[in-house]
């Protein structure tokens, strides 16, 4: 199976806060955002295994800023790291400003999609080629951020998680 880059699962969501979509203090619900960030990154496994996925595990979200009722949104996912049936996507969030457009990111997040077949068996992914710095940085640990999790959700014994212990040796 032909590795592929992480730009070739690249998506972009973009939309508008509304007052539905907020809290007490008219910012974006979190578990709004979730949803949003969820469906961009499912996407993008898609893209990356060409097949049916479903989310395995949120690793990581970090609600670093509110975003105001009117805010338009933007969402991009990519894969950060393919390992058998699993793939890693990197999600970050942005703001943009309606005068000058700039950006300001928000929010990111990192999830676990695995790809399987009609009957939810988990099947082989195509493997990732990281190409720029940032993608490089994410692909590297990738590999501590699956043990971790693994162990976490109790899949995985500490004393196995290698590329976690490495880090305190
Ligand atoms: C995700 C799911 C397919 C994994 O099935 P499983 O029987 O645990 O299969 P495996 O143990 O072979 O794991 C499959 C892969 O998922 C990875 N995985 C499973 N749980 C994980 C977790 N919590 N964190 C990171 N990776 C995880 C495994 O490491 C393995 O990766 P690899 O093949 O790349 O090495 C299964 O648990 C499932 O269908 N869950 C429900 C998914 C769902 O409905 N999501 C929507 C939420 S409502």
């Amino acid at each position: 199976m032909e590795a592929k880059t992480p730009k070739e699962s690249l998506t972009v969501l973009t939309d508008l806060v509304l007052p539905g979509d907020t809290n007490y203090l008219d910012n974006l619900f979190g578990g709004e955002l979730l949803a949003r960030m969820d469906r961009a990154c499912s996407i993008a496994a898609r893209r990356h295994s060409r097949g049916i996925v479903v989310t395995a595990s949120v690793n990581h979200v970090a609600f670093n800023k509110a975003v105001p009722m009117g805010s338009v949104v933007t969402i991009e996912a990519k894969v950060s790291r393919a390992f058998k049936s699993s793939m890693e996507i990197y999600v970050d969030v942005w703001i943009e400003d309606r005068q000058s457009r700039s950006r300001t990111k928000v929010n990111e997040g990192i999830y676990t999609f695995v790809a399987v077949d009609e009957i939810g068996k988990p099947v082989i992914v195509p493997q990732i080629t990281p190409e720029t710095d940032l993608e490089k940085k994410r692909f590297e640990g990738a590999l501590r951020r699956k043990q971790l999790s693994l162990v976490l959700a109790g899949k995985l014994k500490p004393t196995e998680a290698t590329a976690l212990k490495a880090l305190f040796n």
